[in-house]
């Protein structure tokens, strides 16, 4: 972390404020804008979670929601992962499905079942009725989340914010929760493709305001998740997801990187791409090596099997090693997991991922 200190010094824009420059400088943000950083920087997509002894305890006195709708926990969440692991930015302390509640539908999340949305949206009419969210006022919590995790958290470190792609947060919403086969979701996209739209336009007006309004709070830059998009075949993705997609990411204040996700996502890149994001994260299923160039010039994160954080030093040091060489040193590259750590993850090996890819990146 030395290196961060040092680059501190080097002011690089008379017009931004110390605090602006100081995160501009950091090896994420300089990697976002696919500039040479002194190592690959690293964070992990669920940094903060269950496999994490600090995240239980504090878990213990709070349900899920309640964990999210109180900033001080948020905070304190947020902080805690980012420092323990050394990683190279901080993630709020959220969920994807926070942004549901104020359209009007009913979010539990049930123990051992994962969200449950009591009042899907099945038809047309359904859909009528979803509310536009109007102001991001409810979310206050969130935002004041970040407020308070901008004043703990070391100056240098970006902090990220996020929200669910319209596609994604689209499945649990017409599901109910989470899905397999997505019948629910694809059946009303193709039966009632102007339902469709006006679902997915409605979430796309609801996540612009909400992440500008994550940005304005403190957040230096923002990821959409699009965590279950690689179910569409190209076809579909380019009719029913990609401009929505797209709107959201054209919405977001200039100059706030954008991290696009989601996996799956082999056969969707170039489109993903089209979609925009200034990163595009990638998961463990693609070679990055093979990915990077199909996606052109952009920056990229990944793409680390969550499952090698289970396995020895030896084979994690050498899978972070084969991600490092495909990467080839090229400016632009933060290293992660391909999906979100796993709720039984050793908290050492996770350590261990952060030092080495430090270790091994350093130019
Ligand atoms: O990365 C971070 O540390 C920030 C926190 C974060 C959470 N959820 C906390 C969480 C982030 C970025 C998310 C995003 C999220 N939420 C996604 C996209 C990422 C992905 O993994 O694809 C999705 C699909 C959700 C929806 C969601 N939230 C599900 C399906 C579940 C249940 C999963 C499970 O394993 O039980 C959650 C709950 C959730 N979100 C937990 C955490 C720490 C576990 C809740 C608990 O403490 O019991």
């Amino acid at each position: 972390m030395d290196n961060v200190a040092e680059k501190m010094e080097t002011p690089r824009e008379t017009t931004l404020t110390p605090a602006e420059t100081t995160f501009n400088d950091s090896p994420l943000m300089r990697a976002c804008r696919r500039e040479p950083a002194p190592y690959t920087p690293v964070w992990l997509m669920r940094q903060a979670g269950r496999y994490m002894r600090e995240y239980r305890e504090v878990r213990a006195r709070a349900s899920f929601l309640e964990l999210c709708k109180r900033p001080d926990l948020a905070a304190e969440v947020t902080v805690t992962a980012a420092e323990r692991l050394g990683v190279d930015a901080a993630i709020i302390f959220a969920d994807i499905l926070l942004i549901i509640e104020p359209m009007g539908l009913n979010l539990e999340f049930a123990k051992g079942e994962g969200p449950v949305i009591h009042n899907p949206i099945s038809t047309a009419r359904d859909v009528e009725r979803l509310r536009e969210v109007e102001s991001v006022e409810s979310l206050d919590y969130v935002f004041e989340a970040i407020r308070r995790t901008r004043r703990a958290l070391r100056p240098d470190l970006p902090l990220i914010g996020f929200a669910g792609a319209p596609f994604t947060l689209a499945s649990y919403i017409v599901e109910g929760g989470t899905s397999k086969n997505y019948i629910k979701t694809k059946t009303l996209m193709y039966a009632d493709s102007g339902a469709w739209h006006a679902m997915m336009s409605t979430l796309a007006r609801g996540l612009t305001k909400y992440l500008n309004a994550q940005l304005a709070a403190g957040a230096q830059l923002v990821q959409l998740f699009d965590s279950w998009v690689g179910c569409l075949s190209p076809e579909d993705y380019r009719e029913y997801v990609l401009p929505h997609t797209r709107s959201v990411i054209a919405g977001i204040k200039p100059g706030a990187p954008v991290i696009h996700f989601g996996t799956g996502t082999a056969g969707l890149l170039e489109l993903m791409r089209e979609a925009g994001g200034d990163v595009i994260g990638l998961d463990w299923r693609v070679s990055l090596e093979k990915a990077w160039p199909r996606l052109g010039d952009v920056a990229v994160m990944g793409n680390l099997d969550p499952v090698a954080l289970f396995a020895d030093r030896k084979l994690l040091r050498a899978q972070a090693r084969r991600i490092l060489d495909e990467a080839g040193g090229h400016a632009g590259h933060i290293f992660n997991l391909g999906h979100g750590i796993l709720p039984e993850t050793p908290v050492e090996n996770v350590i261990e991922l952060v030092e080495a890819v430090h270790e091994m990146s350093r130019r």
